[in-house]
């Protein structure tokens, strides 16, 4: 019957969208584990060990970490510059309310929320610029909320 039919057809989407999720939690190089423990104090981010002092740091080998702090309308550091070939683990929380941190043309695509730390690791195989760019609606500044990586 047309019913079976129409039921049959939900049931591909319901899965298609499931698999679409699944593939982005599970993406490539993406990941989204909390390194400090599930939470952070948002007014407290100056005296944090991690946060307290923003950018990129030389962990060993090819291996990097950059901590951001999001804030409307701004990332911290603004500008961010990696080699190339490196591996790179973002750190990213919020100061304030509800942000992204999407570099433009990668994987790279996370909500940053107050009281939380986004983490995701990244190779850099190529030279190359990258817009970081805001994707979450948060006031008047939203559409200037940017900032740039540069993998040298
Ligand atoms: Cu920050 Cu939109």
């Amino acid at each position: 019957t047309y019913e079976k039919l129409w039921l049959a057809a939900a049931m591909v989407l319901i899965v298609g969208f499931i698999a679409t999720i699944t593939y982005g939690a599970v993406g490539p190089g993406v990941s989204m584990v909390d390194d400090d423990g599930g939470s952070i104090d948002p007014d407290a981010i100056s005296d944090h060990e991690r946060f307290g002092d923003t950018g990129v740091t030389h962990v060993g080998g090819n291996e990097y970490e950059v901590d951001v702090v999001a804030q409307a309308w701004s990332y911290s550091p603004g500008e961010i510059e990696v080699p190339a070939g490196s591996e790179v683990t973002f750190y990213v929380t919020s100061r304030d309310v509800t942000h992204s941190f999407s570099v433009v043309g990668t994987n790279i695509n996370t909500m940053v929320i107050p009281g939380e730390v986004s983490q995701m690791t990244v190779e850099f195989d190529e030279p190359g610029e990258y817009g970081i760019l805001c994707n979450e609606y948060c006031g008047q500044g939203h559409h200037n909320m940017e900032g740039k990586l540069t993998v040298v």
